[in-house]
């Protein structure tokens, strides 16, 4: 069984309505208790608008101690004129992580590897740990000159995504392998894609995985919470 400290990101993508969300913030700070967890870390990535509503209610639970509130996305942009988008100045406040390069932002909405360094870039200079997605190695070479800090990657191959056909943990362990040659131990690494309660032992086991990223099975409070307790 998997013993060292273990990072659980839920990505909520664009999912839930506000009550919603926060009725289910809250069950999820219900189940996850802190003798068995607090050991780990577990980051909840909602839509922006929830999180000062998400820190409010944190602030008053002894969950805080090892939940952490991320964003799914920041500006690359430091401030200024650019409507729509959400500065790392703002974010800064309300989020220690954010997930960068997804590869739905890449897919459907053009983000490039140049947005990505420039987002990357921008998380290191506000003090928020970036979790940079990438489903090629070579997606993340470009980021090497800008990696100054210890931050996070989530291997998530694009067939594995939402598909319910995870990515075998040794298809994971060869990947891993290939990001600490580029990055060594500055890199955490996270392995993403139809993770969920029966297969997530699997990836913690392989050595070096720091954890999991957590879409579609992070949407049910009760889903989520075991599989955070699969530690
Ligand atoms: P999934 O999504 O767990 O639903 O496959 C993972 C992700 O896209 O981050």
């Amino acid at each position: 069984m998997p013993t060292a400290k273990k990072i659980f990101v839920a990505n909520w993508k664009e999912n839930k309505n506000f009550s919603q969300g926060v009725l289910d913030f809250k069950q999820l700070l219900d189940l996850l208790d802190p003798s068995r967890v607090q050991n780990n870390q577990v980051v909840i990535c909602p839509p922006s608008p929830f999180l000062p509503v998400f820190r409010e209610i944190l602030s008053g639970r002894p969950q805080r101690d090892f939940v952490r509130l991320g964003c799914q996305d920041v500006s690359q942009f430091e401030e200024g004129s650019f409507t729509g988008e959400v500065s790392v100045r703002l974010l800064r406040d309300l989020a220690h992580y954010a997930i960068i390069g997804h590869s739905e932002r890449r897919q459907f909405l053009g983000e490039s590897e140049e947005a990505v360094c420039r987002k990357t870039d921008l998380c290191f200079r506000f003090d928020i740990v970036p979790l940079v997605c990438f489903s090629r190695v070579d997606q993340l070479r470009s980021l090497v000159p800008v990696a100054v800090r210890r931050f996070l990657v989530a291997f998530e191959p694009l067939a594995a995504i939402g598909s319910g056909r995870a990515e075998s943990p040794e298809v994971v362990r060869d990947i891993l392998g290939s990001v600490k040659g580029i990055f060594g131990e500055k890199a955490d690494f996270l392995y993403g894609g139809s993770v969920g309660r029966s297969n997530v032992r699997s990836y913690l086991e392989v050595q070096g995985v720091a954890g999991v990223l957590v879409g579609g099975a992070s949407l049910a409070s009760a889903d989520f919470s075991q599989i955070v307790s699969q530690s």
